[in-house]
């Protein structure tokens, strides 16, 4: 299969690219992820490298494991599609029974700007009552989407046993409404981060870094 993407010369980021296809490299485990090129307007500067929170992530497993003794099964609800990369490297560290449930729920427009309002239904989800919940965000930042969830998951689930929230990333200089995980991977400063997960306009959520888009505005 060839792997190309349509060029760039009419849109406002540039795409990631890949140094090679998969389909025309040499065997090989990994396909080299390389940074895009920097646009004059949009650039990259890594602030968390995978190798950090490939560590991160397998302390805050620890703590996971370590808190939820008698889950069986836990049910892991991750939050599309930002905490999609984050929910899986978690889970693959957790020792206990798990049952994976997802969201979609998104408080950002395609930009970078918050809207402050939440979408997404709940509808889909199984009975949560007697259950332990471990909600998975990629970032904390004004608090709107976590506070509407885990607001809305009570309401629905009055009966729920414990319901705890692990983010990757919190932003809390961003915050509009009061709101803590229960679970942190890293605290961050005030700037639009992208990778692992995170986007902007749907690009960057392969790169296994997280990492400042310089040029956008927050
Ligand atoms: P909150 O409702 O403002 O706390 O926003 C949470 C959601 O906003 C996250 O799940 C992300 O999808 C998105 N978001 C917040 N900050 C960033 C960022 O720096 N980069 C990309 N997405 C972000
Ligand atoms: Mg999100």
């Amino acid at each position: 299969m060839n792997f190309s993407r349509p060029t760039l010369a009419s849109r406002a980021v540039p795409a990631p690219s890949f140094g090679q296809s998969a389909a025309s490299a040499p065997h090989s485990d990994t396909v080299a992820f390389q940074h895009p090129q920097p646009a004059a307007e949009n650039r990259l500067e890594v602030r968390l490298s995978d190798e950090r929170i490939n560590n991160r992530v397998r302390e805050l497993a620890g703590e996971i494991n370590r808190t939820f003794t008698d889950s069986d099964p836990l049910v892991v609800l991750g939050v599309m599609k930002g905490a999609l990369v984050f929910t899986s490297d978690l889970i693959k560290q957790l020792n206990m029974p798990c049952q994976l449930e997802l969201v979609t729920l998104s408080s950002y427009g395609n930009g970078d700007t918050s809207s402050g309002r939440v979408n997404g239904s709940l509808d889909h989800l199984p009975d949560l009552s007697g259950r332990d919940v471990l909600i998975v965000e990629d970032i904390l930042d004004t608090g709107h989407t976590l506070t509407h969830l885990t607001g809305a998951l009570k309401d629905r689930y009055p009966e729920m046993n414990q319901l705890k929230t692990a983010v990757l990333l919190d932003k809390p200089e961003r915050r509009e409404t009061p709101f803590e995980a229960d679970f942190t991977g890293f605290t961050v400063a005030n700037e639009f981060l992208v990778g692992r997960g995170l986007d902007y306009q749907g690009l960057y959520r392969n790169l296994p870094d997280v990492a400042v888009l310089k040029g956008t505005t927050h």
